[in-house]
């Protein structure tokens, strides 16, 4: 596996948003090592779900998704890394809160297949395009770290051996 660095986007949803779980959510990816390069709050429209979650228009839970998306705000971000894709999945666990390994977001704090504390972009072709269905160029932020040099070795922040 290739040791770029990519982007991913996150969603943090309603559900985390209105148990206070906001700051919790950041601080798991910062600590992981991720980096925060975009970060805002808004109310989701009714275009942007159906195109955020085309692949679902016709799963059964559809409906309530869409529902569930709206009833607050969320916070949309963008996180840079060394395969942040994968990194973001592990962090988040899999869908079903119950069965999510504990140590996971889901796995600790969520008990549900749909109120599942966030949205992780699945592979780096949708977070490209997930990026781009939520933020615009210029509210995408380039800047360093500075444990950066703790986070990675030389060889994978791209020096030579
Ligand atoms: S699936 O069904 O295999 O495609 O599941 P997954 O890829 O994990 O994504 C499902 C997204 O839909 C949300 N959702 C539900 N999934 C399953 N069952 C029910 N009832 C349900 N209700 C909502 C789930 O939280 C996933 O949302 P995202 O934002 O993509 O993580």
């Amino acid at each position: 596996m290739e040791n770029t660095i990519e982007k991913t986007f996150v969603i943090i949803k309603p559900d985390a948003i209105n148990r206070a779980l906001t700051g919790e959510v950041i601080r798991r990816f910062e600590q992981k090592g991720l980096k925060i390069v975009a970060i805002k709050m808004k109310h989701l429209r009714d275009e942007e779900l159906a195109e955020h979650y085309a692949h679902h228009k016709d799963k059964p839970f559809f409906k309530d998704l869409v529902e569930f998306m709206k009833h607050s705000p969320n916070i949309f971000m963008v996180f840079e890394g060394v395969r942040a894709v994968d990194a973001a999945r592990q962090l988040a666990g899999s869908t079903y809160g119950i069965e999510a390994e504990a140590g996971t977001i889901r796995g600790d704090f969520s008990m549900s297949r749909s109120n599942t504390i966030i949205h992780a972009s699945d592979s780096p072709e949708n977070a490209e395009i997930e990026i781009k269905r939520f933020f615009d160029e210029s509210e995408i932020f380039s800047y360093d770290r500075i444990d950066w040099v703790e986070i990675y070795s030389a060889e994978e922040r791209g020096l030579p051996r």
